[in-house]
């Protein structure tokens, strides 16, 4: 037996996996998506399967041949030695989600998503964002032969985001606003005219991206670990603890691992409210920070986030963005891994965290390297290495 279900995550209440529905009708809350099945993937069974997400299907839902799929996930969990010694703790590993078929985590999550979407008849599907889901959706609502809007601010966006957006045939419509804003349009629109609604708010969506915790503990083989995500929206660290909970509930694990939230000094509501002890979020009106992926000021899906974070003995930190650059740097260089700059901000988090004793030398940290280090190829990322220019004739030396 398996059945997938909503249920509220302030008042309780359960919804049919079959409703199209964002938030609950009854309290306006949060959905999370219940998964209740009799059997569970373990190591052995995992065993010459389908190197994708879907390769736990157990743990998702079912959509036959309707399931949109590029491959995603499966992505490569490198260690890294020299970086641990110089960032302080006994082991790290990178989780390199930019290589997912768009070059983002954002595919395991659209993957789901937009199955969903075919699934319940829609014709077209939209989306808000800083970048990634814009182009994971452009791409797998292609596939699936569906209409994709999508919302971006303008002028805030990296050129290879908004490039795959163009090239998947989405409409891009850029807002003169920052992404909180062209949220507020994409769920107005998506109300008014039907069009599926795929930003992290759509539980399903999360879903997909919880995989990535399944992939950790195969690849990794124990869980007693600090997970490091760059945290936005903060659907994506919601997921990844999801992931491992239920690994935990169907008795594959024994620990969830502790969950590391990182945000930039300038989009820091999340890491405000961990860091104070706050039972409620302040929004900030004004985000702004050189990494545009988190650049966030509303994270719509904070509660899920704090829950993320407070139950699995986690925490919150935020960096600068010269912190982020550097950071970004040190990997490109030291390790030979390149990451976008909402990923290189886990390692700049990792570094500020050990300084601060939070965690110990001894201990293991797995950094989610969230997207693609070729979406956002602007001057500022490689100021310190300006190439010289030589005549092409009588060079005597290099
Ligand atoms: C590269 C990258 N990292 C991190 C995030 C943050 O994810 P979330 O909004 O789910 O917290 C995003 C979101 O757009 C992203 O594109
Ligand atoms: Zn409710």
């Amino acid at each position: 037996m398996k059945r997938l279900f909503l249920r509220c995550i302030g008042c309780g209440a359960e919804y049919s996996g079959d409703v199209v529905i964002y938030r609950c009708p009854r309290c306006g809350d949060l959905l999370d998506v219940v998964v209740d099945v009799d059997e569970v993937f373990c190591r052995e069974s995992l065993k010459g399967r389908v190197e994708s997400i879907w390769r736990y299907a157990e743990l998702l839902p079912d959509f036959g041949d309707g399931v949109v799929t590029l491959g995603e996930g499966f992505t490569p969990l490198v260690k890294c030695e020299k970086l641990a010694r110089i960032v302080g703790v006994r082991e790290l590993f990178l989780k390199l989600e930019g290589l997912n078929p768009t070059g983002s985590f954002k595919d395991r999550g659209m993957s789901v998503g937009v199955s969903m979407a075919l699934r319940i008849g829609a014709r077209s599907v939209i989306c808000a964002s800083t970048g990634n889901t814009s182009a994971s959706l452009a791409a797998y609502s292609a596939r699936a032969g569906l209409e994709c809007i999508v919302l971006i601010p303008e002028g805030k966006v990296a050129v290879g985001k908004l490039f795959q957006a163009r090239i998947h045939g989405a409409k891009v419509y850029q807002v003169r606003g920052n992404f909180d804003e062209a949220l507020s349009i994409a769920i107005e629109r998506s109300s008014e005219t039907g069009a599926y609604l795929l930003n992290s708010v759509n539980p399903w969506r999360i879903e997909g991206q919880k995989t990535v915790s399944f992939e950790v503990w195969e690849q990794l083989g124990r869980t007693d670990i600090n997970v490091v995500v760059p945290v936005g929206n903060s659907g994506n660290i919601s997921a990844i603890c999801k992931g491992f909970k239920e690994l935990e509930m169907y008795g594959v694990i024994d620990d969830v691992p502790r969950l590391i939230g990182v945000q930039a000094s300038g989009a820091a509501p999340i890491a405000e409210m961990v860091r104070s002890g706050a039972s409620s979020i302040r929004f900030w009106d004004s985000p702004e920070t050189i990494a545009t992926a988190i650049r966030i000021g509303k994270p719509v899906n904070w509660k899920k986030g704090i829950r993320a974070i407070r139950e699995s003995g986690g925490t919150a930190v935020s960096v600068s963005d010269e912190e982020i650059l550097e950071a970004l740097r040190l990997l490109a260089t030291v390790e030979g891994v390149a990451c976008e700059l909402a990923g290189a901000s886990t390692i700049a988090g990792l570094r500020r965290l050990v300084d601060e004793g939070v965690i110990g030398g001894d201990e293991t940290a797995v950094c989610i390297l969230t997207g693609n280090v070729l979406k956002d190829p602007s001057e500022q990322l490689v100021a310190w290495n300006v190439p010289t220019v030589i005549e092409a004739e009588g060079v005597k030396s290099i």
